[in-house]
């Protein structure tokens, strides 16, 4: 339980001491019924009315960065029955991934339930990195490395990485590791990257 003026300032309607004025003034309602005292005390279950505006339902704010298995896909839920990252972690909040990894991508995934923050990150005007370590089956050759480097048009839009590295090629298994820095979020880009260059993705 909180005092009504904290929840309504940490909701970023107003300031705590306009939020005291305005309980005063008779303009809070809690759950339909005008709160002019003080020291009311709400959870996060009830609904808060400011002037006419009900507040979102303030939760804890939750982050995790999760080290993504392969196996689970990045959705709340899965028409084919398919197990869910969210299912690794362990809250009554709604939380959920902040982009995605495909079923078989492993790797570094944020989950939240702060809906600002994912906004943020996810948002492409922000500019946000993300890298990659790619498996090719195949060897990128010099040809292909700068045409990646140059940039490829995916779905009619251009996407050019920051960054390509080859990090390792092995003869033996005619396989290579590269490294890939993207800021774009689009559904299995690196996989249609390294496609548009007739590589395929052996593992994420
Ligand atoms: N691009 C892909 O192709 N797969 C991922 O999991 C992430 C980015």
């Amino acid at each position: 339980m909180e005092r009504l003026q904290k929840v309504i300032a940490n909701s970023g309607y107003t300031s705590r001491r306009k939020a005291e004025e305005l309980i005063k003034n008779g303009q809070v309602y809690v759950n339909g019924k005008l709160k002019t005292e003080l020291g009311t005390k709400v959870n996060t279950s009830d609904e808060i009315t400011v002037e006419g505006v009900t507040l979102n339902k303030v939760s804890n704010k939750e982050y995790y960065l999760l080290n993504k298995p392969r196996g689970y896909i990045c959705s709340l839920d899965d028409e084919k029955g398919r197990k869910i990252v969210t299912e690794l972690i362990d809250t009554k909040e709604r939380i959920y991934p902040v982009g995605r990894l495909d079923y078989d991508t492993t790797g570094l995934l944020i989950l939240t339930n702060d809906g600002n923050l994912a906004n943020i990150l996810m948002h492409p005007s922000n500019d946000i990195t993300k890298t990659y370590i790619a498996k090719l089956e195949g060897i990128l050759t010099m040809e292909e490395y700068f045409r990646l480097k140059d940039g490829i048009v995916i779905d009619g839009v251009k996407c050019v990485p920051k960054k390509v590295k080859i990090r390792k090629k092995t003869l033996e298994t005619n396989t290579c590791m590269v490294e890939i820095s993207i800021v774009e979020g689009r559904n299995h880009i690196i996989k249609k990257l390294f496609a548009s260059v007739n590589h395929s993705v052996i593992k994420l």
